[in-house]
Formats: C-alpha cells, structure tokens, sequence
C-alpha cells in the first residue's frame, strides 16, 4: 500500500505575494499520506516553523534558498515523531528535526532528518533557540562579527528569535554595552528587565539615530542587523572606527515593492573603515556542536532564557506566519500541532 488510510493537511503556494502577504495567497490543502519506502521515515509532525525568510522564497526569485513552487506544498523546519521508518537507525517514536513543515504528516528521506533529544528540551527549542535561528546568532556574532571583550553591541530584532539570544550572547561574552530595538514598549521592558540588556528602546518612537545615540552615547563597536532600513543607517551613524556590521536579515524591506530609502550614508563606511559583513547560517554547520554544548550549557544554567509565541493549529500556519512579519510575536513564532 502507497498510501495512509486517512489523508492529511498541507499548505500550497496559491499564488505569489505581491507586497504584503495575504491569506489568499495560500491554500490549505488535504493530500494523501505517502507510506514510507526503502530509506525513508514517516513523520508526524508537532511543531513548524514560520520564519522571515520564508517571505523571499515566496517570490519567483533566484535566491540562496529555492522559491515555493506555486500549486504545491511549502516547506520549513519542523520537528515530530517518526510513525513509522524503512530507514536503518530510525525507529517509530524517534523525534526528529527536519525540513518538511507546512504540514501535518512528512514521508522522507531519513538522511535529511536529525534525531533529537525531547529529554534535553521541549522539542520545539530545535526550532529556536537550539536550532537554525540560534546557530544563527551563535555564528553571526561571534564567527562574522568577532565579538571581542569590551564590544559595545547594538542588535535590531532585539526582542525576537534571532536578537534576543544575540543580546544575551554578547552579554555573556562580555561585551561592555548590549543595546537593542524592538517594536513596542513591552518588548522593549522584556529586553531590559529579562533578558539583560542595558537599553533597549522602542523604533516606532521616533528616528532611530537618535534613540540609539542616547542609548550608547559613546556610539557603537558592533552592529548586528536583522532590519536594514534607517536601523543601518543609524547603526553606520553610531559605529566607530573599524567598527563591524553583521548583516543578517534586513525584514523592513521583505514586502517593499520598490528600492529602500536607506542607508543614505554608507559613504561612512571608507572613512571609519567599517567592515559590513553578511551571515548566512547554512556557512556555519561546523560550528553546530559547539554551538549546542554552549548554549545547552547556558540553558541548564539558567543563564540564558529564551521565549516561544506560540499559534496552535496546521489551519492557522499562515496567521502565525504573518504575525511574524507584523511583530506579534517574542521569541521564536511555532505552530504547534498537538495541543
Ligand atoms: N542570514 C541568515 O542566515 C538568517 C537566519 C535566520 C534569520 N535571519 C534573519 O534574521 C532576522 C530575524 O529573524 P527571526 O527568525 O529571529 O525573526 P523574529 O525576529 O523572531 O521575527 C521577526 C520580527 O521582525 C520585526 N519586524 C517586522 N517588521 C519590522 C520592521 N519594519 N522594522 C523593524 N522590525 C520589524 C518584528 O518585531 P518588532 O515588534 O520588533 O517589530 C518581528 O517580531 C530576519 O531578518 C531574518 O530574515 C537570517
């Protein structure tokens, strides 16, 4: 038999985005379950991610990642349970770290899932904080922008997946200042009160330059971007000589139709001989054991928190994904599946 008796949900690319996103854009779609063939595992899934970047490959563009093919189903990190396996090493109950979300049920090739510990963590932190957004910071701040001792640290997206594990990394580092910016005064009191940042202050309320520069009036040794926008140009503004930006997402721009306004001033950085750096975590896989030893260390110690929003049900993918974007969500957006 090819198939489970009873089909499951997918997402489906309906059509392409212009601009914002909308639920018209997307179809929910019931599919037949495919049984499992030699070498292949299958997955129920408990939890998907919804991330940024999905924005970009909503788009018929040529990219690091593949554009969603219209008509079929999407695909994004998720973690379940296998049901049942043809593939050596893999056993019904294992849980699992892959790449087939957007859905209820994968069928896959075991050699493109990771088996993870649901002892060690909840096994959505594989989504976040143990997972592609954490390496992301990990990598971001410490391979790209060489964090030293002493830095004065300014992250954008503070209060999100990416950002708040880059704030509390630098702090634990010892960067000497660790400011942020997020988009209301709740996540700008969680960034302060919680999660151990020095300033942090609302974008929404007035020209970033100038918030940033009452926040590290000595201005900045390290910037590291998830915005783009007036946040880099602020973040040129404040840095130093030689001072590093690590440009990691820049989410102001991902449903602009036309050309950013800013950085107006990226003439600056000849003068203060600023290294203007990307990051891309798929460069970063070696550092992973690292990464997690690290940063598990910091969990079990306390030292390091980290948050999930999370939306419950396949049907409501899409809402959380464009809550992501509209900033509804601290921490890491999932889906849960089994609540
Ligand atoms: N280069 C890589 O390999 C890589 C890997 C992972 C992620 N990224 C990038 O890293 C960034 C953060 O990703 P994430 O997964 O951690 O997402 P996230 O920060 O958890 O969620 C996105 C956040 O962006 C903020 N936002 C939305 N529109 C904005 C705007 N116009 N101006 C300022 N902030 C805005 C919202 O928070 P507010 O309430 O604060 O507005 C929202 O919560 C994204 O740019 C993403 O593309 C890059």
């Amino acid at each position: 038999m090819a198939e489970q008796a009873a089909p499951a949900r997918e997402w489906h690319l309906a059509a392409r985005p212009q601009g914002w996103p909308t639920p018209a854009d997307f179809a929910l779609v019931e599919a037949p379950v495919r049984r499992p063939g030699p070498g292949e595992i299958l997955v129920r899934n408990t939890a998907l991610s919804v991330d940024p970047y999905m924005r970009g490959r909503m788009n018929d563009v040529k990219s690091y990642v593949p554009p969603f093919r219209l008509g079929e189903a999407m695909d994004g990190g998720a973690v379940g349970y296998v049901v049942a396996s043809e593939a050596e090493g893999f056993a019904p109950g294992d849980a699992v770290l892959h790449g087939l979300g957007w859905r209820e049920y994968a069928t896959l090739d075991a050699r493109a899932a990771v088996k993870v510990d649901p002892e060690a963590a909840p096994l959505s932190a594989y989504l976040g904080v143990l997972g592609m957004p954490g390496l992301t910071a990990y990598a971001g701040l410490l391979a790209v922008g060489a964090l030293k001792e002493g830095d004065k640290v300014f992250v954008s997206g503070a209060a999100g997946a990416v950002g708040s594990l880059v704030g509390q990394i630098a702090r634990l580092k010892g960067a000497s200042l660790v400011v942020g910016s997020a988009g209301s005064p709740e996540k700008v009191a969680r960034l302060v009160d919680e999660y151990g940042f020095d300033a942090a202050f609302n974008y929404k309320d007035g020209p970033v330059a100038e918030q940033l520069a009452e926040a590290a009036p000595e201005g900045i040794d390290l910037y590291f971007d998830n915005v783009g926008g007036d946040h880099l140009e602020a973040a040129i503004g404040a840095l130093g000589v030689h001072g590093r930006a690590v440009l990691c997402g820049a989410i102001a721009q991902y449903n602009d139709t036309g050309a950013p306004a800013a950085p107006r001033n990226l003439a600056l950085a000849i003068g203060k001989r600023l290294r203007l750096e990307g990051v891309l975590v798929s460069d970063h896989a070696a550092l992973r054991p690292e990464f997690t030893a690290e940063v598990a260390g910091w969990l079990r110690s306390g030292e390091l928190r980290y948050e999930e929003t999370v939306v419950d049900g396949v049907e409501n993918t899409v809402e959380a994904f464009l809550d992501l974007l509209r900033g509804a969500n601290t921490g890491k957006m999932v889906v849960r599946l089994d609540g």
